[in-house]
């Protein structure tokens, strides 16, 4: 518990923060540590200590650690047509294209098809990333999806019973019919899980082919009014909620 609240504020001990700024290894770390070489806020520690690095300053014979980038996550709202990774060898746009002037080094959560939009979730934070696409954490994504034609409500119940795909059984956790046309429909469906194209290989399935597919939500993450194509910082209480998550 004192770890998870210590972990929580940001609080390491003073030799693996040396260590991950790459000031030495480790041993090294404490070597000179003991020589008293280190200071927090300008009192020479005793190895083992604990401090922050984003708040704290640490200096090593006289000289201030670099500052740690700091934890950033961004929702952005993907248009279609973009990529959902860092790079693309082929030179077609990825959503990185979209981020302007952000600097720090970022990484998508969570694929999201070529042809589809919405929510997005960017991050250099390991602990968020761990914790949002980790399957034992059963994150749940709503989709708004318009399919060919009009499924029964047989159909619908058939997604949340669960459909045997070719990489093992895949549920919906809800299944809404939103608004009905003569051709098509559109649905909202709730997944709990984020294998590859498996909102499009469900409805397949059901013999209703996918026609657009938008993310609304990714956890407790709405992507609300951003427009597409922009994006925003998280809010303060969407990283505590993010915190709070546990294993299902
Ligand atoms: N399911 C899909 O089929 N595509 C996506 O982009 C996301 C979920």
């Amino acid at each position: 518990m004192k770890g998870e609240i210590e972990k929580s504020m940001g609080l390491e001990r003073v030799q693996k923060i040396l260590a991950k700024a790459g000031i030495a290894s480790r041993r090294e770390a404490e070597r000179i540590i003991l020589e008293g070489r280190v200071t927090v806020n300008g009192r020479i520690i005793q190895l083992g200590e604990k401090a922050d690095p984003e708040k704290d300053h640490i200096k090593v014979d006289g000289k201030r650690l670099p500052r740690p980038e700091p934890k950033i996550t961004l929702v952005l709202h993907k248009p279609r047509g973009y990529l959902s990774t860092v790079k693309d060898p082929k030179g077609r746009p990825t959503v990185m294209d979209l981020l302007g002037k952000i600097k720090w080094r970022l990484y998508p959560l969570g694929r999201l098809d070529f042809d589809a939009e919405g929510l997005l979730l960017l991050t250099n934070d390991g602990e968020i990333a761990y914790r949002l696409t980790h399957p034992k954490f059963s994150i749940s994504r709503t989709y708004w999806v318009k399919i060919q034609g009009v499924p029964g409500e047989k159909k619908l119940e058939l997604l949340k019973k669960g459909i045997q795909l070719e990489d093992g059984l895949a549920k919906a956790h809800s299944v809404h019919l939103l608004r009905e046309r003569e051709k098509n429909s559109w649905i909202q469906i709730t997944l709990t899980e984020g294998r590859t194209h498996l909102v499009k290989r469900l409805f397949a399935a059901i013999g209703h082919p996918v026609l657009k597919l938008k993310r609304i939500e990714f956890g407790p993450i709405r992507l609300g009014n951003l427009p597409v194509g922009h994006f925003r910082f998280l809010t303060p209480e969407e990283q505590e909620q993010l915190r709070r998550l546990k294993a299902a």
